[in-house]
């Protein structure tokens, strides 16, 4: 039944026409002139709702649809066949669409390009030297000590809180900055207390600042917010500011010790043993610091929120844990290998309620997807929110069935689940956020029921990332 399945897949979505048709032959909604479709999409309920709005241009034109918002014009591909076909043809530097006012900040400084937003040869080599260490599973596995320090704390802390954290995506964003700030300088900031000091809150008020300036500025000329110097140019390099300086004091630090380094010193060894200058460094440690707060606390939020409705599914975790960890030990890395249960939670959590909806693709060259022939230049998007909500790729896709991922029953097309990307671009931070998360579930689940404090729907809105719309109604209860 399954060949049968792929076999009419393949026929309607095969990787490569014969004779593929152009870029204006794709379809797409009303393209009005120089709005393109911003007015459908605001009636719709604007850039909040934009990953809906996706959804349904996706049910609607199917797997690939050509999307123009004002200026901006983007192809949206939502099918694993189309994802594979890119997969395959990807050269080797893929390009994602240019952050501007970051590019904008770091010429103003003349500060480096970090992963996020390099390209060409020196993306490849500034990747080469991190990617050996951060995206070994053998050598991530080593971070967990560290890991479970930042840990031992929050469990106190939710302790501490009766079980109620009354703003517990906050509270999150402060456990993974804590625990990428000691995985990346060695340094805890003290978040997780009450009484947290100036230069921590400094620092996580900078990239907070940071992050909500630089939305504006990519749908509005960055050139024009330099010029005018308008408020929120100043906001934005002044938060920059503060992110370098605090974080080249912590990167000097351990550039002059570390003659030896601690064996789970994975940043200290790319820092000694790298040929990238010192802005190189400094850039990139910052964009993984940027790249590795949100998005895991983001996803730390969703898992603890879908095991809170799915008590049997947290029944069955609870057990692979006691099955695995004896009682007394901590959880560690070691224990996370036996524990396919665990790894199949966190990636229905993840499908079901994905972080990052896409990611983006410039392509460069001329490249054959499907039906069509997409030319160089064309900014491609990449819709894991709509991959993973699409019934044709997961039956019950409403439903949190962990059991979907598990081996004996897993049919599942790889290309349909991407919330770490793809190819050579994809997340560099994948195998620790997976660690982090994957830890953090077995703590959270070995010391505490996570119930649900109400049933009621919990809405998702886009802001750069899919949060709820209101705080979840979750709580701890102590085992
Ligand atoms: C890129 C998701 C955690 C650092 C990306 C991309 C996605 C993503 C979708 C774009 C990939 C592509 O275009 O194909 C996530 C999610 C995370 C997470 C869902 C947590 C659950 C992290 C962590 C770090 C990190 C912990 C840092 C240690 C980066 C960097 C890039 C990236 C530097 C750019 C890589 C490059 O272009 O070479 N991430 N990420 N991310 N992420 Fe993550």
């Amino acid at each position: 039944v399954l060949e049968e399945k792929d076999a009419a897949e393949a026929a309607q979505c095969p990787h490569a026409a014969s004779r593929a048709r152009s870029l204006d032959a794709i379809p797409g909604p009303t393209n009005w002139p120089l709005v393109g479709s911003l007015i459908q999409l605001l009636r719709k309920g604007g850039l909040a709702r934009q990953h809906e709005a996706l959804v349904d241009y996706h049910k609607k034109f199917g797997k690939i649809f050509r999307l123009k918002l004002g200026s901006f014009e983007s192809v949206h591909i939502g099918a694993p066949c189309l994802l594979e076909a890119l997969y395959r043809t990807e050269g080797n530097y893929p390009q994602r669409l240019e952050i501007k006012p970051w590019t904008a900040y770091r010429d103003l400084r003349g500060e480096a390009y970090g992963l996020l937003i390099l390209e060409g040869k020196d993306w490849q080599r500034v990747r080469r030297a991190f990617q050996q260490k951060l995206m070994k599973p053998s050598e991530v596995v080593k971070l967990d000590r560290k890991i479970n320090e930042v840990l031992v704390d929050f469990v106190a802390r939710i302790g501490e809180k009766n079980g109620k954290i009354k703003d517990l995506y906050f509270d999150l964003n402060k456990w993974s900055f804590e625990t990428i700030c000691l995985i990346l300088y060695d340094k805890r900031f003290g978040l997780l207390q009450d009484e947290v000091n100036e230069e921590a809150m400094n620092f996580i008020t900078a990239v907070k600042t940071m992050m909500s300036t630089f939305g504006t500025m990519m749908v509005t000329p960055v050139a024009l917010h330099k010029t005018l110097n308008t408020k929120t140019w100043q906001d934005h390099t002044a938060a920059w500011d503060r992110i370098f300086s605090t974080a080249k004091v912590y990167i000097d630090k351990k550039l002059v010790k570390n003659a030896v380094r601690d064996p789970d010193d994975l940043i200290g060894d790319i820092l000694h043993q790298s040929s990238l200058s010192k802005e190189e460094l400094y850039a990139t440690i910052t964009e993984l610091q940027i790249g590795g707060v949100e998005t895991t606390a983001n996803c730390m939020l969703w898992a603890i929120f879908n095991l809170s409705r799915n008590p049997v599914a947290q029944s069955k975790l609870l057990e692979e844990i006691r099955e695995v960890v004896a009682p007394g030990q901590d959880p560690c890395g070691e224990h996370i290998k036996s524990m396919p249960y665990l790894k199949a939670c966190l990636k229905e959590s993840m499908r079901l309620s994905p972080s990052v909806p896409f990611t983006s693709r410039t392509l460069d060259k001329d490249t054959v997807l499907g039906d069509y022939a997409i030319p160089k230049g064309t900014v491609l998007m990449i819709n894991s929110h709509a991959l993973g909500s699409n019934e044709e790729y997961f039956e019950d896709g409403k439903q949190f069935k962990p059991e979907r991922w598990l081996r004996e029953n897993n049919t599942i097309n790889p290309f349909a689940h991407v919330p770490f990307g793809i190819g050579k671009r994809m997340c560099i931070g994948r195998r620790l956020a997976e660690l982090q998360l994957q830890l953090a579930m077995c703590w959270f689940v070995r010391d505490y029921e996570i119930v649900a404090t109400d049933n009621e729907p919990v809405d998702v809105i886009h802001s750069g990332l899919l949060v709820p719309k209101r705080d979840l109604p979750v709580a701890f209860i102590k085992r």
